[in-house]
C-alpha cells in the first residue's frame, strides 16, 4: 500500500513547474486545475479584453471622439465594482503583482476608458497620499546598464515630499497603446480627484512604476 502511494505522489511531481504562456505571459501551474481556470480567464481577457454593455447609473466625467472615462467609487453597486475588480485582476496578472487583499479600500477611485467597441480599454486606480519619494534619474553615460538590466530598482531619494494622490495601477490594453489614452485618463483623474481643484503634477505620484510607466510618467510630468 505505501509504495502506492509513494507513485502516485512521484508521478504528480512530474507536471509541477511552472509554465509561462507565450502568448499572454502568465506563469501558472499546469497541473493545478485552480490555476489553469485562472490561466483560460485570463488568456481570454488578454486576448479580447473586457466587455463594458454600459449601466443603468454611469458617472461619465469624461467623453472623446473615440471613446468615453467612467468613474467608480467604492460605494457604487456590485456589479461596477465587480468590473472594476476584473480589470484589476487582469492589470496585476500582467503586471506580475500577486492579488493583494483588501481588493477596494474605501478612499479608492477608479477610471474606466471605454472605447467606442463597448470594452475597457484603460484603467487607472487612485488612492489619497499625503507623502511620495522621488525617483532619482539614473545616471546616463556608456557604463550604465541597459534598463531591461535594472528592471524595476529604480533609486529612490530619501527626501518624504508631499504629495495628494498615489496612482497606484495605470494600465492601457495592448492593442490601443500609444493613443493617448493613459494621458487621457491621468487628466481626467487631475480634474476629478478633488472636488473643486485641478491638481499639479506635483501632487500625483506613480506608485512602483514598470519601465513602461516610468517613461510614460516621465514624458506626462514634462510636458
Ligand atoms: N515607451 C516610450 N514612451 C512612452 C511609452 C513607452 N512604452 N508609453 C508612453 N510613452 C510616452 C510617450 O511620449 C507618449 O506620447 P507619444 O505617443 O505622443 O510619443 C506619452 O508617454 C503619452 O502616452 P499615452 O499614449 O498616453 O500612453 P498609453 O496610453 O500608451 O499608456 C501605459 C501608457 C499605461 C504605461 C501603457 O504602456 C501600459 O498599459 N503598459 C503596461 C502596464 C504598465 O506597465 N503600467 C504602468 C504600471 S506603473 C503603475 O501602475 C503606477
Ligand atoms: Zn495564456
Amino acid at each position: 500500500k505505501e509504495t502506492k502511494d509513494q507513485l502516485i505522489i512521484d508521478a504528480g511531481q512530474k507536471h509541477f513547474g511552472a509554465t509561462t504562456c507565450k502568448s499572454c505571459g502568465m506563469i501558472y501551474a499546469a497541473s493545478n486545475p485552480e490555476d489553469e481556470l485562472q490561466h483560460v480567464q485570463h488568456h481570454h481577457r488578454f486576448v479580447e479584453g473586457i466587455k463594458y454593455t454600459g449601466w443603468k447609473k454611469e458617472r461619465v466625467v469624461a467623453e472623446f471622439w473615440d471613446g468615453k472615462i467612467v468613474l467608480v467609487l467604492p460605494r457604487d453597486p456590485s456589479y461596477a465594482i465587480r468590473k472594476v475588480e476584473d480589470v484589476q485582476e487582469l492589470v496585476d496578472n500582467e503586471l506580475g503583482f500577486q492579488q493583494v487583499v483588501p481588493k477596494y479600500p474605501n478612499k479608492t477611485k477608479t477610471l474606466l476608458f471605454i472605447s467606442d467597441e463597448k470594452k475597457v480599454v484603460g484603467c487607472l486606480i487612485a488612492e489619497p497620499i499625503k507623502q511620495a519619494f522621488r525617483v532619482l534619474s539614473e545616471p546616463t553615460g556608456p557604463e550604465t546598464p541597459s534598463s531591461k538590466e535594472c528592471q524595476r530598482a529604480w533609486q529612490c531619494s530619501d527626501v518624504p515630499e508631499p504629495a495628494v494622490c498615489g496612482i497606484s495601477r495605470i494600465w492601457v490594453f495592448r492593442l490601443k497603446r500609444r493613443k493617448r489614452i493613459a494621458r487621457r485618463l491621468v487628466d481626467t483623474l487631475r480634474n476629478c480627484f478633488m472636488f473643486g481643484c485641478f491638481l499639479s503634477t506635483n501632487e500625483i505620484a506613480f506608485s512602483d512604476p514598470t519601465p513602461d510607466g516610468k517613461l510614460f510618467a516621465t514624458k506626462y510630468c514634462n510636458t
